[in-house]
């Protein structure tokens, strides 16, 4: 199998660097209690250097949050990805059966929305946060519940979420590498793959993940999701991408296999997302920590991104811990500053098993109105292309790329575009929330096929 690299090139760095200079100069103003490292070629957000290598950076949100300026100064300046932190969860989206609640995880979706930024769901199918009539359910009511729930939140978001939690926390810690007992498990062991079904039918353009904690290392609970996926993908099961919670703390330290564990399962041919960082701690053994995280997800060319589980300190489910990047008044700290160093790193290593079938040659964004490129990952009887769409000189309000496909070979399932056929020449047009590319930048969108991947550089047109 070809594990292939996300293009990186420095064509995509500039419109983010100088939007993230400008920036510089206010978190400074500030009042920031660290220095930032005297690098002039460096993003000066989280965000825009996350973006420097086509990853994210992300942040939980709280929605009652939202009218806290400080919060919202810092969220909206940092972090270029959002995850609702309980808003769109089964208690807060069905709180009675069949009667939806979309108020708060709106609230959210608007700010992120409003503001430029990309939206992770969270989440779909968990055995915690139910709400009391679902706690109370069991067997085939509870399945029907289940289904009937994902299908209508998924719906409600349609072309608005980049990633879903489709499933959270299902597998049991320990040794045992069991299913986690629930009652949403008691329906039958394929509640996950009946979920993930669901989920693509309402939202064919967002990414599926799995997401899980204490799953970051390799360990029986982590094999055994591994196993899982790789069951999923041998039948065809519709799952994009894992999610590593990375809760840490001096008992779940950051496990020195971190990397491996992420690269093993992008080796699957699914994405791999840090979706709830927080390290307790402070000062530089704190900073160190988070460096290190960052560093392995930029060592694996599918780590798609990073996001942590809150904002200032005070704002995190372990407040008194301190496990994130901004103390309690916004500004940043050590560890802030050990992260974006890290994020503005010299450009990762790769280290692909084998060089890509095609690409990643992004063209340069002079003139036109955009280009794309394909990454091929190809194996025996199937294939995932990740297309990378880029603007030229003038931003897209909306794209969409025609892909040649060989004879025999068929889409299966698209994320982050809308694909019009599945078979000969396939137009992709861009989903709700990625229609907007600024001048020179880029996005990304990919599709999962059966018999043989393109070969052919792709047309792009603006829209
Ligand atoms: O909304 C009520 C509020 O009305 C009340 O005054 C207050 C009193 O304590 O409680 C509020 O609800 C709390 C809610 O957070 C909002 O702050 C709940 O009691 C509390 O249980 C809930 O905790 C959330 C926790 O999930 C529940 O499981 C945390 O905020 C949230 O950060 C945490 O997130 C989870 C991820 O979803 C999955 N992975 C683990 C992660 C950390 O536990």
């Amino acid at each position: 199998m070809n594990q292939s690299s996300v293009p990186r090139d420095a064509t995509r760095r500039s419109p983010l660097r100088v939007a993230a200079t400008l920036i510089a100069a206010s978190v400074v103003a500030a009042g920031a209690a660290v220095a930032f490292a005297a690098d002039a070629d460096a993003a000066s957000t989280l965000g825009a250097s996350a973006a420097q290598s086509g990853r994210y950076f992300g942040t939980a949100i709280a929605a009652y949050k939202l009218s806290d300026s400080v919060y919202t100064t810092v969220a909206n300046r940092e972090f270029n990805m959002v995850t609702a932190e309980n808003e769109m969860k089964q208690d807060a989206t069905e709180p009675n059966q069949n009667q939806f609640n979309f108020t708060s995880g709106d609230q959210i979706a608007t700010w992120a929305t409003s503001n430029g930024k990309r939206l992770r769901g969270h989440t779909l199918a968990w055995y915690a946060q139910q709400p009391g009539w679902m706690q109370n359910m069991s067997g085939t009511a509870l399945r029907s519940a289940m289904v009937n729930h994902i299908t209508q939140v998924a719906t409600h978001y349609k072309g608005k979420i980049y990633a879903w939690d489709v499933v959270n926390e299902a597998f049991a810690d320990g040794g045992s590498g069991a299913r986690r007992d629930s009652n949403l498990q008691r329906t039958g062991n394929d509640w996950i793959e009946v979920a993930f079904r669901t989920a693509r039918a309402a939202d064919p353009a967002a990414k599926l993940c799995y997401n899980d904690y204490n799953t970051d290392g390799q360990n029986a609970k982590s094999n055994a999701v591994y196993a899982m996926v790789q069951d999923f993908k041998s039948r065809g099961v519709p799952i994009d991408c894992v999610g590593f919670q990375s809760h840490f703390n001096s008992n779940s330290p950051v496990p020195s296999d971190y990397q491996a564990n992420l690269q093993r399962f992008a080796n699957l041919g699914i994405d791999v997302q840090i979706t709830e960082l927080d390290i307790e701690g402070s000062g530089s053994a704190q900073a160190t920590n988070y460096s290190n995280v960052v560093k392995a997800c930029l060592a694996v060319s599918r780590c798609a991104g990073i996001t942590v589980w809150g904002v200032r300190d005070t704002d995190s489910w372990r407040a008194s811990a301190t496990p994130l990047l901004f103390d309690g008044n916004g500004n940043i700290k050590a560890a802030y500053t050990s992260t974006l160093a890290a994020l503005n790193g010299v450009p990762p290593t790769d280290p692909p098993t084998s060089p890509p079938t095609s690409g990643p040659t992004t063209p340069p964004p002079t003139g036109g109105a955009c280009s794309a490129s394909v990454t091929l990952n190809q194996w025996n009887g199937g294939f995932t292309a990740a297309v990378r769409v880029t603007a030229g000189s003038a931003a897209l309000n909306g794209w969409a790329v025609t892909v040649t496909l060989p004879s025999g070979a068929t889409v299966t399932n698209t994320w982050n575009a809308v694909a019009g056929g599945s078979s000969g020449a396939v137009r992709f047009a861009n989903a709700g929330y990625n229609a907007g590319v600024p001048a020179g930048g880029s996005t990304e969108f990919g599709f999962q096929g059966t018999g043989t991947g393109p070969s052919a550089t792709p047309s792009c047109a603006a829209s």
